[in-house]
Order: structure tokens, then sequence, then C-alpha cells
């Protein structure tokens, strides 16, 4: 019976999430990330620790058939590869930082500037796309420092929590594009791993919704129940159940977690009681 082979990423910012994913899809792995792949038991899928910078290369190349990788790596290493889903982890954005003392007035304040960066493709077509000359120093780790030793008067990288960037007294000053986790496939996808991959998407979609969503349960007097209801916004419309109390109702409905707090605050205001509000594992729509 074949099998879909998806890469994710041996180590890094993204290791755990995909893991998480796929487990939290039913799928559970084999062996530890110390082997270079690994099967899952109850699902038709072979698992491949790789490098990240060389993912989009084997999708290319056919060698796997999807992976879960970061959108900056595709934009930088494989802007053919096409994106199946976003998974809504491991966000970050590229931007290009320069020193904190340095002053910015705009973009054109890059032009000539020595930029170090491991993203070379990324910055060339930012400074082509925004007609600035480009001083290139491709450095592949610890970029931030670069600044600091007079390597260059800017960098392009990855920023997450921001952290790498106030320690190495550097400031953002562009955002080239966000980023996040996305499920990718292989150009090369024969017919039998696409209708496993879709499967499988079927499975994340379901799970990523239920991660957007809260449901939620309170008590309602019947003569507040119309007003609550016009509150909440369900999937259909809320379930409503008698209880054993005369008078008052058991409402039950899904929340977008975005949205949570402030429906909250309007239901108890209209005289909801007893909300009670609880993690979705999962939501097939
Ligand atoms: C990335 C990136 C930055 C840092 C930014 O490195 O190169 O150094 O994260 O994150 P922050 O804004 O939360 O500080 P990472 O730790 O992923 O390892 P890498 O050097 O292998 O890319």
């Amino acid at each position: 019976m074949s099998k879909l082979k998806i890469a994710v990423q041996k180590s890094g910012r993204l290791h755990d999430d995909s893991m998480k994913i796929l487990n939290d899809v039913g799928i559970s792995i084999d062996n530890g990330k110390d082997q270079l792949k690994a099967s899952a038991g109850n699902f038709p899928l072979e698992v491949f620790y790789l490098r990240n910078g060389d993912i989009p290369q084997y999708l290319r190349d056919g060698v796997v058939d999807a992976a879960i990788i970061g959108e900056n790596v595709l934009i930088e290493k494989g802007s053919d590869i096409l994106i199946v889903e976003k998974l809504g982890f491991s966000k970050c954005r590229v931007s290009i930082a320069i020193p904190k003392s340095s002053t910015y007035k705009g973009i054109s304040d890059l032009s000539g500037k020595r930029i170090a960066t491991s993203y070379p493709n990324t910055v060339r077509q930012y400074f082509e796309k925004n007609g600035l000359e480009l001083d290139l120093h491709i450095i592949n780790g610890s970029v931030e420092i670069a600044p600091n030793i007079g390597l260059a008067d800017a960098i392009c990288d990855i920023v997450s929590s921001g952290s790498t960037l106030f320690k190495n007294n550097l400031k953002e000053v562009e955002i080239l594009f966000s980023s996040e986790a996305v499920l990718a496939s292989s150009p090369l996808i024969n017919v039998e791993a696409q209708q496993i991959l879709n499967q499988l998407q079927f499975r994340i979609k379901s799970v990523l919704k239920g991660r957007q969503s809260k449901y939620i349960l309170l008590n309602a007097p019947d003569d507040k129940l119309e007003d609550i209801i016009k509150i909440l916004p369900g999937m259909k419309s809320p379930t409503v159940l008698p209880l054993a109390k005369e008078g008052w109702s058991s409402v039950h409905s899904v929340l977008n977690k975005n949205e949570f707090w402030e429906i909250i605050d309007e239901l108890k205001q209209n005289g909801a009681e007893g909300i009670l509000v609880c993690p979705i594992e999962k939501m097939v729509l």
C-alpha cells in the first residue's frame, strides 16, 4: 500500500508544533527524530526528518510528497512549490533591522548599505522591487551579530518575539512579509499520495478549526432566551434544552476564541448564568 512521504523539520522552531499537529490529527509516529525517517502506526504516512533549508529541493525532486515548512523558507527557496494549507503556528516576519543608534527616514536609506542575511533571494527581490542598490553579505547563522562586528550595516532575518533584535541592539525598520508554518506539496506528487494528502488536510482543517473555537454552555431564564440566542453565533444555531428547574434552559453553542470575552460580557448583561467554556478538539464541517 502506498504511503505519503512527508518532510518535517529535524530540529528548530517548527519541529515540536509539526509533530504536535500530526499527533492531534490522530497519527502516532513510531520512532523519534534521531532516525532519518519514521512510520506512522495508524495512517499511511512516512515522516522524513530533514534540514529546513533542504526541504524545498526534496519537494521539487519528488523525494518527499509533502512537507510542513515555514513560508519564509518557501519564499526564499521554493516559490514554485504549492502551499496546501496554512497551519497557524510558528508565526514570524521576515524583516530588515539596523542598529538602534542609526537614523532611519525611509526605505531609500537602505540603498547601497551592506545587508547580512541568510535570505539572499528574498532580499534581492525586495531591493529590486524598490529600485535600491544592494551590497549583499550571505551568512548562515547568527546574522544579528553582523552589524556589531562591523560586517554589515543592516540585517534581514526572521523576527518572532523580537528578543534577538533587542539583545543585539537592533531595530526593525522594514517588514518584508509575514510567515507561518504551512503544509506544502511536491509538484511530482502521484495520485495515491495526493489522496492521502487530501485526507491529512481534511483532518488538519478540523483540528485548526477546533483550535480557533470554544464550546460554550450556559443557563438562561426562558424570558431572556431570545436575546441570548441573538448574541450567540453558533455553527447553525444554538442548541436549547430545558433545565429541570422550570422557566430555565441550557444553551450550547460554539464561539470564535477571538470574540470570546466580548460575547461573554454581553451574555452576562443579558441574564446568562453558569457559563462554562470548553476547548474543542476537532470540528468537522
Ligand atoms: C531565528 C532567527 C533569529 C531568531 C528570531 O533563529 O534567525 O535569530 O530566530 O527570533 P526572536 O525574534 O523570537 O528572537 P532560530 O532560533 O530559529 O535559529 P536559526 O539561527 O537556526 O535560524
